[in-house]
């Protein structure tokens, strides 16, 4: 079964809602992305105050608002008009001035060379033409720019907790069924050979997963299937950080050379 994409085009809000199985990126993955493309940024003396960043595949705003509020020009772009809808609502109550743009990864309403930090975050595994997606990214990001990504491995570890735990087992499943499809997750060897045939030099991977010891995700899990926590209360017990363990989630970050 190929992902389900027609998730995004739910009516309602579902990112921000904290009763919606989406809000928990929020507050379970946003924080160690922050602090590890923070990291990187800072390595490579880039402050993103002032930058235009591209957001590819931004749905409902939920990483854009961080980097608006680091200072950044930030387009985001994604397919899902309701999605975008919603990002707009939240982004105006906010009173952050984002410019949220329809479109794909494969074709970014985005000029050449314009994009100084181009950021993907848990969307390569839901694109059907990754080598085109990368090409379209580097096409955007001027000479020296940075892609940030994070995306899922393909391994028996991912198979496990990402499809059999989060989606298919009934006592365990919380993530709505074909959010994600095993076959679709990108090993980083595979991410770096397609970043290197568009001119982007890998610069390093990382691991995200969970903060709490597995006993602890098991209890938080019980906790959430019988309503007790709200999906972002889940994320925020939860607090993913970053790892050395590439096998469920990675991020990682290349630049582009000239
Ligand atoms: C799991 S969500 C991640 C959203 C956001 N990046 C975040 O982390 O909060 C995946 C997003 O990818 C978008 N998407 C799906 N196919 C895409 C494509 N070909 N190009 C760009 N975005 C795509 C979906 O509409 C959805 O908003």
């Amino acid at each position: 079964m190929p992902v389900d994409n027609e998730i995004y085009n739910r009516p309602g809000d579902i990112w921000w809602d904290e009763s919606q199985p989406l809000s928990a990126i929020r507050t379970a993955i946003n924080p160690a992305r922050i602090e590890y493309f923070t990291r990187v940024l800072r390595k490579l003396e880039i402050d993103p105050a002032g930058r235009t960043v591209v957001d590819i595949g931004c749905g409902g705003g939920l990483f854009a608002e961080d980097w608006a509020r680091m200072g950044a020009h930030v387009i985001g772009v994604d397919p899902s008009g309701s999605s975008l809808d919603t990002a707009r609502r939240h982004a105006a109550a906010a009173g952050l001035n984002i410019d949220y743009r329809q479109g794909s990864g494969e074709t970014l309403p985005v000029e050449e060379g314009s994009v100084d930090i181009a950021c993907c975050v848990d969307v390569l595994e839901h694109v059907n033409e990754l080598d085109t997606v990368i090409a379209e990214t580097a096409r955007v990001l001027r000479s020296g720019g940075v892609y940030l990504f994070d995306t899922i491995n393909r391994t028996r570890l991912s198979k496990f907790v990402m499809i059999k735990l989060l989606q298919d087992w009934h006592f365990t499943a919380w993530m709505p069924p074909n959010l994600h499809a095993w076959e679709q997750f990108i090993t980083p060897e595979e991410l770096r050979d397609a970043m290197n045939r568009h001119r982007l030099s890998a610069g390093g991977f990382v691991g995200i997963g969970p903060g709490v010891k597995p006993l602890t995700l098991i209890r938080l899990t019980r906790q959430l299937r019988k309503g007790r926590i709200s999906h972002g209360e889940f994320g925020d017990r939860a607090r993913f950080v970053v790892t050395r363990d590439l096998r469920v989630a990675y991020a990682g970050y290349s630049t582009k050379s000239a």
